[in-house]
C-alpha cells in the first residue's frame, strides 16, 4: 500500500460496531468511509449522526440491501464487521465484502476458527478470498485474545507444556445490553435452558473455537474438545442497568471448554460472567518454566474487542490474501501505522 491511510468501511453499527467506528475514528491511519446496517433507524444517516457525534462525518450509513453496490463504488481496503456471531447468518455479508475486494476483520465468533463448525463454508470463504487477493479474519477479546492468542503466547518461553489453563471472570453487571441479553439475565433458568438449547441466546459462543485456536498456533493434536454452560443463580435481588433479577432467576453463567491431549485434559478454559462477580483474567500454564499471568483489572471486553479489531486492520490488509486466523497474524499489539 502506497497511501497513508486505510479506508475502511464498519458493517454493523450495534454496540460494539459503533465504539469500533468511535474508537477508529481517533486512528490517523484509518478513515472511515462509511456505515452497513438494517436497523432502519440508523439506514439512510451520516454516520456522525448514528454515533451521536453531533456532526456530520460525510459518511453515509447504507442499507445492507445496497451493500454489495456501496462496496464496489467506493472500493474501502477494509471491512470491520460485527454483526452476528454465526458464520452462517453472515456468510452473505462477506461475500459482498470479498467481491469489492475489501479485507475483513470481523468480531464474529465462530470466525475465529471457522474450520470446526462450518468447514464447508470455510473452504469457500477461503477460496472466494483468495481469487478476489483479499484476507479475512475473526478476532476480538474473546475468542480472539483471552482464551487463544494470548496463553499461546506465553507458551514462546516454555521448552514443555503439560496444560494450558484460563480463567475469565467476569462482572457481567458491567457489560453493554446485548451481552446481558445474550447472557440471559433476569430468565427464570428453565427458560434459559430452553432459549439456549434453541439458539434464542448463545451466552459465550467460542469455548471450542479457542481451544483449537490455541492446538493449531503451538502444533498439538487433540483427541477431542467438549464445551457447555449452566446458568448461575441469582440467590438475593440483583439489578443492572438494563435487568431487574428476582432471587432464583439467572444472574449470569459459568461455562467451560476443554481440549483433551492422548486422553488427558491439556487446555482448560473456564469462563465465570456473573452479576457482581471479581472482574480477573487468569492463564496458569503447567510447564516448563510454570507461569501464571493475571489481569487484576479484568481484561474490559468491549474497549478491548474495538482494539483489537482495530489495531487488526494494517496487518490484514498487508496479509496473503485467504481466510486466516489469529495464528496467522504478525505478533499482535497497538498498531497506529
Ligand atoms: N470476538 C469477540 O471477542 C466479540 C466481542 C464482542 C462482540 N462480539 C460479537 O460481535 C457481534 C456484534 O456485537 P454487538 O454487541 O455490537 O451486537 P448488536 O448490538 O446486536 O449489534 C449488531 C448490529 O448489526 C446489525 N445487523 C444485523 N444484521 C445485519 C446485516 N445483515 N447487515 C448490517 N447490519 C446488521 C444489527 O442491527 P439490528 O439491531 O437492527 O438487528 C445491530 O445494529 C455479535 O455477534 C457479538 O457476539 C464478539
Amino acid at each position: 500500500m502506497t497511501r497513508e491511510t486505510i479506508r475502511v468501511v464498519i458493517y454493523g453499527l450495534g454496540a460494539i460496531g459503533s465504539l469500533i467506528a468511535r474508537r477508529a475514528l481517533r486512528r490517523k491511519n484509518l478513515e472511515i468511509i462509511g456505515g452497513i446496517e438494517i436497523n432502519p433507524e440508523k439506514v439512510g444517516k451520516d454516520l456522525g449522526e448514528v454515533l451521536g457525534l453531533g456532526e456530520k462525518l460525510g459518511a453515509k450509513v447504507v442499507h445492507d440491501k445496497d451493500a454489495l453496490d456501496f462496496l464496489m463504488e467506493n472500493r474501502p481496503d477494509a471491512v470491520i464487521h460485527s454483526t452476528l456471531t454465526f458464520l452462517d447468518k453472515i456468510y452473505p455479508q462477506l461475500v459482498r465484502c470479498i467481491k469489492a475486494r475489501a479485507n475483513v476483520v470481523s468480531t464474529a465468533e465462530t470466525l475465529a476458527y471457522p474450520w470446526y463448525r462450518y468447514p464447508e463454508l470455510a473452504t469457500l470463504i477461503d477460496e472466494m478470498a483468495k481469487k478476489y487477493e483479499v484476507t479475512v479474519l475473526g478476532t476480538g477479546v474473546n475468542p480472539g485474545f483471552i482464551f487463544d492468542s494470548l496463553p499461546a503466547f506465553l507458551t514462546s518461553v516454555c521448552v514443555d507444556v503439560k496444560k494450558i489453563h484460563v480463567i475469565r471472570s467476569i462482572d457481567a453487571a458491567k457489560r453493554r445490553f446485548p451481552f446481558q441479553k445474550k447472557y440471559g439475565l433476569g430468565m427464570d433458568p428453565e427458560e434459559f435452558r430452553e432459549k439456549l438449547s434453541r439458539g434464542e441466546i448463545t451466552a459465550h459462543v467460542g469455548y471450542a473455537e479457542s481451544i483449537l485456536l490455541i492446538a493449531s498456533m503451538i502444533g498439538v493434536e487433540l483427541d477431542r474438545v467438549e464445551e457447555g454452560q449452566e446458568p448461575v443463580i441469582a440467590d438475593k435481588a440483583m439489578e443492572t442497568q438494563y435487568f431487574k433479577i428476582k432471587p432464583g432467576q439467572v444472574c449470569g453463567i459459568r461455562g467451560y471448554g476443554i481440549g483433551y491431549h492422548n486422553g488427558e485434559e491439556f487446555i482448560r478454559l473456564e469462563l465465570l460472567a456473573a452479576v457482581g462477580r471479581e472482574d480477573y483474567d487468569e492463564i496458569v500454564i503447567e510447564g516448563e518454566p510454570p507461569m501464571k499471568w493475571r489481569n487484576e483489572y479484568g481484561t474490559s471486553g468491549d474497549i478491548a474487542t474495538a482494539a483489537m479489531v482495530i489495531n487488526m486492520v494494517p496487518r490484514v490488509v498487508r496479509a496473503p490474501p485467504g481466510l486466516l486466523t489469529m495464528k496467522d497474524m504478525q505478533i499482535p499489539s497497538l498498531s497506529l501505522k
